[in-house]
């Protein structure tokens, strides 16, 4: 064990040093390669190592460098070495984090992450909250509270007798929800064709003047950090508006949320801790390995009543937070470890300069292509730039060749009717350097394609 498990490692070492050599995107004829996996079910296993060795032979070059600190795309952490080695030794420990009874080291880390997460973000004390697989599911867990909470109040037990024959719940987005919002409301039962959606400004910021006026069982989900523009719900607003209608505010803030733990950008989540329940990714700007996600509800005991479960051969009393009475799931695996391990070797300080660099990283970004010419469809509140390199067909161009070069990968959007490249600025990794040897490969790609 100890030799596989050293080759493992040395794999893994050896890997993360070599991403910075390497092109982003794997190479076509190393994609081509991953075929060779497609065997038959062998009958009889192989030796081990052999095992490891043909995952890193054919595996480990077919990956993109997310890992690395030249990856731009969608909204993407790396992860810090101190929560990979957490993650290695979490994984040796295998710990099945349902009940603190069983796994009460596992257990009392996510307690202790919890708690510094809630006095990071500055959310009310008390807000209890659930390690998850990412703000998808996110979304879903705090909305479920939501769904507790709002029918509980219409004194309608939405978990004893459904939905079928409820009070009625209406249910307020933005028009700019993130569509993992409208799943997880399809998936708790609202039906997306029920959501009523708000007009938004041209960041895609909801438009807290468009509310509807709302009487009865409601849910409004907010978000800080669109997904293209980075551009923050008026959370503060939003609550001030609903003022007297009993309805939940929920806030999706996969990576915004994060601002909200850097004194220099907090401005712009102000007021995101009257809500009642928030979603966040920490596999995002937390960079923590995939998957992890957190939901905080502002009343634990409404997070609870959803997802809390019995059964006699559980061993469920405790004086010691249960993770599952939080969660969807029953059987999981410890996330709060990499969790802790990045908030104990960060500190509040290192969150903060993590977030405040990336997002200086992002204006740097826009300067850069502004200056040379291009246009930047957005305001770069957060770490997210929109870059148009011209007419849609030049921008696609532009995209396909700068993947194609592999110095860096940005993916592509529409904004408001436009054809963009997205930059999003995520990772720990990703230096000064790395921007100016991005923008350079932007400008030679852009200005190879203007050539005739
Ligand atoms: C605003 C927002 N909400 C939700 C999500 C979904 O997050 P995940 O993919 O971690 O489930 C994202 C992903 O980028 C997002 O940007």
């Amino acid at each position: 064990m100890r030799d596989l498990l050293t080759d493992a490692a040395e794999r893994a070492i050896g890997y993360l040093q070599g991403l910075d050599a390497r092109a982003v995107a794997p190479a076509p004829a190393a994609v081509a390669a991953l075929d060779e996996f497609d065997t038959a079910l062998p009958d009889a296993g192989s030796d081990a190592g052999e095992v490891i060795a043909l995952l890193d032979r054919l595996g480990s070059p077919a990956t993109m460098a997310m890992a690395g600190s030249r990856f731009f795309g969608f909204v993407i952490g790396g992860a810090l070495p101190v929560t990979v080695a957490a993650s290695w030794l979490a994984t040796a420990w295998d710990q099945n984090t349902g009940l603190y009874n069983s796994t009460p080291a596992t257990s009392r880390l996510e307690q202790v992450a919890l708690r510094w997460l809630v006095e990071l973000f500055g959310l009310p004390s008390g807000t209890g909250g659930a390690f998850v697989t990412g703000a998808t599911v996110a979304n879903f867990t705090a909305l479920a509270a939501a769904r507790h909470a709002v029918l509980q109040r219409a004194g309608w037990n939405v978990e004893a007798d459904g939905l079928f024959g409820a009070p009625e719940v209406t249910i307020v987005v933005g028009k700019e929800a993130h569509p993992s919002v409208i799943k997880s409301l399809g998936l708790l039962g609202f039906g997306r064709d029920r959501i009523v959606h708000v007009p938004i400004d041209g960041q895609g910021r909801m438009r807290a003047d468009a509310l509807p006026t709302l009487s009865g069982p409601a849910i409004v989900c907010a978000q800080v950090g669109n997904v293209n523009t980075g551009a923050c719900d008026p959370v503060a607003g939003i609550r001030t508006r609903l003022r007297g209608s009993h309805a939940w505010l929920h806030v999706d803030g996969a990576f915004g949320l994060w601002a909200a733990a850097a004194p220099a950008l907090a401005s712009a989540v102000r007021g995101v801790e009257v809500a009642d329940s928030w979603a966040t990714d920490a596999h995002k700007w937390l960079n923590v390995p995939y998957d992890s996600g957190l939901a905080f509800v502002r009343d634990a005991e409404a997070l609870r009543a959803a997802m809390a479960i019995t059964a006699d051969y559980l061993p469920t009393a405790s004086e010691f937070r249960n993770p599952s009475d939080y969660t969807p799931e029953l059987s999981r695996r410890a996330r709060g470890v990499e969790i802790w391990a990045a908030l104990s070797g960060l500190g509040r300080q290192g969150v903060a300069e993590l977030v405040e660099r990336n997002c200086r990283q992002a204006r740097r970004f826009a300067e850069g292509l502004r200056a040379a010419g291009f246009e930047i469809l957005n305001e770069v509140v957060l770490n997210q730039v929109l870059v148009a390199f011209g007419d849609v067909a030049e921008t696609q161009r532009v995209i396909a060749a700068l993947q194609a070069e592999g110095t860096c990968w940005c993916g592509g959007t529409v904004w408001q009717g436009r054809t963009a490249m997205r930059i999003s600025v995520s990772s720990w990794a990703t230096t000064d350097a790395d921007v100016e040897r991005s923008l350079e490969a932007m400008y030679r790609v852009a200005a190879d394609r203007r050539a005739p």
